[in-house]
C-alpha cells in the first residue's frame, strides 16, 4: 500500500478527490491536514469530517493554518457554496477533528516514514511551507509531492488572468515550497479545464454509480453555475480529482522537468506562476510540471473509484 497524505481546503473538488483515494485499494491515506482556502478553516474541517464519513472511513482530520502566510484570507464561496460543499443543506456541522496541528503532523508522519509518503496538497500550500519553515529536514524524505497549483506552462487563471486560485490564495508559502528541494510535481488548472470537464453526459454517467457518485454531482451546484457564467465550460470541472488521479497513476501523465518561481506582490500579477522555459533567470529545475492527463483515462478512474 502506497501511504498518502492529503493536505486540502476541502470544498466541493476536494471531497471528490479525497473519496478517490479513500476508495483506492492500494493508497493508504494516513490522515487528512486542512488549510483555510475555499472556506474558511473551521469549514474546510467539517466538510472534510463530513467527506470522510460518507466514505465510511475513520481517518484523522488535523486542523491546520487559518489564513496565508503573510496575507489576510480570500475564499472561493462564490465559487463552491458559502459551505463549500454546493449549498444543498448538507449537514456540515458538529463533528470533531483529530489531536495534532497539521503542519506538525506533515513533520510527523513524513519523519516516521522516510521515503514512503507522497504528500498531496490540493488547497494553498500553507500548511506545509510552516512546516518546511519549521523542519526542512522533511524535503529530502517525502516520496514525492504532488500539488494540485498553478497554470501549467500556458493556462489561464482561474482568480486574475493569469494566476490559479490556490497559488494566488498565499504566494509567499509556494515559493517557500519550491525553493525547498522537495521531489515536486504540479497538476495546474490547464490540466482540468482540457481534461477533467464533468459535461452533462458525465454526470449523468456518475448518478449511475451510486451514492458517492451522487455526492459528488450534487456538492457541485453552485460550482456548476460558474461554470455557466464565467468559465463557460460544458460543465464543472475537477482540479483537484485529477491532480490525485495523477498522485495515484502518474504512467499515463506528459510531464516537463522545468525551473519555476512565483511572482510575489500585488496585482495584477499576483500568484502567477513563473516558468524558466530557456534558462534565462537560472532557476534550477524544481517541478515535474504535468502538461497533459489524458482525459479517458482520468474519468474511468473516477468512475471505478466511486462505483460502489
Ligand atoms: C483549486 O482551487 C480550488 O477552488 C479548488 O478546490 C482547487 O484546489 C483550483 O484552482
Ligand atoms: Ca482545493
Amino acid at each position: 500500500m502506497r501511504k498518502f497524505l492529503i493536505d486540502t481546503d476541502t470544498a466541493s473538488d476536494d471531497a471528490v478527490a479525497m473519496c478517490m483515494a479513500l476508495k483506492h485499494p492500494d493508497v493508504d491515506v494516513v490522515g487528512f491536514t486542512v488549510v483555510a482556502g475555499n472556506v474558511p478553516l473551521d469549514q474546510a474541517v467539517q466538510n472534510a469530517l463530513y467527506t470522510v464519513e460518507l466514505c465510511g472511513a475513520d481517518t484523522p482530520v488535523y486542523v491546520g493554518a487559518d489564513r496565508p502566510m503573510l496575507r489576510d484570507l480570500g475564499t472561493a464561496q462564490d465559487v463552491h457554496g458559502e459551505d463549500g460543499m454546493g449549498d444543498i443543506g448538507l449537514p456540515l456541522t458538529g463533528r470533531t477533528p483529530a489531536e495534532g496541528w497539521a503542519p506538525q503532523v506533515i513533520i510527523d508522519t513524513i519523519r516516521a516514514n522516510p521515503g514512503e509518503i507522497t504528500l498531496v496538497p490540493i488547497g494553498p500550500l500553507t500548511n506545509v511551507a510552516i512546516a518546511l519553515l519549521m523542519a526542512p529536514d522533511i524535503a529530502e524524505k517525502v516520496e514525492r509531492v504532488v500539488v494540485m497549483g498553478g497554470t501549467g506552462e500556458t493556462g489561464p487563471g482561474n482568480i486574475s488572468p493569469t494566476a490559479e486560485f490556490n497559488f494566488w490564495v498565499d504566494p509567499e508559502a509556494v515559493r517557500v515550497v519550491l525553493r525547498s528541494g522537495m521531489p515536486l510535481e504540479f497538476v495546474g488548472w490547464d490540466v482540468s479545464i482540457k481534461s477533467a470537464v464533468v459535461t452533462n453526459e458525465r454526470q449523468e454517467h456518475l448518478r449511475t454509480l451510486g451514492p458517492l457518485g451522487n455526492f459528488a454531482i450534487d456538492i457541485q451546484a453552485t460550482l456548476q453555475g460558474y461554470a455557466w457564467e464565467e468559465t463557460r465550460l460544458a460543465g464543472p470541472d475537477f482540479p483537484d480529482p485529477i491532480a490525485m488521479a495523477h498522485a495515484i497513476d502518474p504512467a499515463p501523465a506528459t510531464t516537463e522537468h522545468l525551473g519555476v518561481d512565483i511572482a510575489i506582490g500585488s496585482e495584477p500579477m499576483r500568484g502567477t506562476i513563473i516558468v524558466d522555459h530557456y534558462g534565462f533567470a537560472q532557476i534550477p529545475k524544481n517541478v515535474h510540471v504535468v502538461a497533459h492527463y489524458p482525459e479517458a483515462h482520468f474519468f474511468s478512474m473516477l468512475y471505478d473509484l466511486l462505483g460502489d
